[in-house]
């Protein structure tokens, strides 16, 4: 199991630190870049990406919340994003957009919870992850929504690359997603809320 920690949970203030203390346990890191129109909520662009960029090895698995993803992938590309997911809800030209990344790096389609699974039906096999939400996205520490369980397996059935999930994930219910299929779980209050950074990050790759 793959278990990318989400930063958006973290202490901003003490970030390079934060990441260091899960480095040793964590397979990627997961960059939550929101900006106010897409979701209800603003949180970092480039600029991060980039230090971030140079602190740490691991890959950088970047998820982008917002409008207009056409007009601002390339600087999360420039800036290190080894991942770069963008959402099939922001974007008239999935296609293009999906082609164009993939030029430069890993490319990952997000679904929010309301957005069936038909919507990458076309696109599947050109894709290197599919992103289930199993929360509304937006903010961190959200209950993770059950019914979710039953899109990650079917999800599985349609896709040979990777499937993760993202929202409200934890140990209670990282066995189930696992079974359901998920090769990549995103945790960010689980992990950075806990005490043991190590620790949690394990709790989710015994699952
Ligand atoms: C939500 C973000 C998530 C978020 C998950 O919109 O995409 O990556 O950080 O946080 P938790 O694990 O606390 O639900
Ligand atoms: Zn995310």
């Amino acid at each position: 199991m793959i278990v990318a920690p989400s930063i958006l949970s973290a202490d901003f203030s003490r970030l390079g630190e934060e990441i260091k203390k899960v480095e040793e346990y964590a397979d990627w890191i997961h960059i939550d870049v929101m900006d106010g129109h897409f979701v209800p909520n603003i949180t970092m662009g480039p600029p991060i990406v980039r230090s971030i960029r140079r602190i740490t090895n691991l890959p950088l698995d970047v998820h982008l919340m917002i409008s207009n993803p056409e007009k601002y992938y390339m600087d999360f590309i420039k800036a290190g994003a080894d991942i770069l997911t963008v959402h099939v809800e922001a974007t008239h030209n999935l296609y293009r957009l999906v082609t164009e990344i993939k030029k430069y790096c890993k490319v990952g389609v997000a679904l929010n919870p309301a957005t069936p699974l038909a919507s990458i039906e076309n696109i599947v096999d050109k894709i290197d992850l599919l992103l289930i939400m199993t929360v509304e996205p937006g903010f961190g520490g959200q209950k993770f929504i059950e019914g979710m369980l039953k899109k990650v397996k079917k999800a599985r059935k349609m896709m040979h690359g990777y499937i993760s999930v993202d929202g409200g994930v934890a140990a209670s219910n990282a066995a189930l997603l696992k079974k359901a299929g998920a090769d990549i779980l995103v945790s960010g209050s689980y992990i950075f809320k806990s005490k043991d950074y190590g620790k949690a990050i394990q709790s989710l790759k015994k699952a």
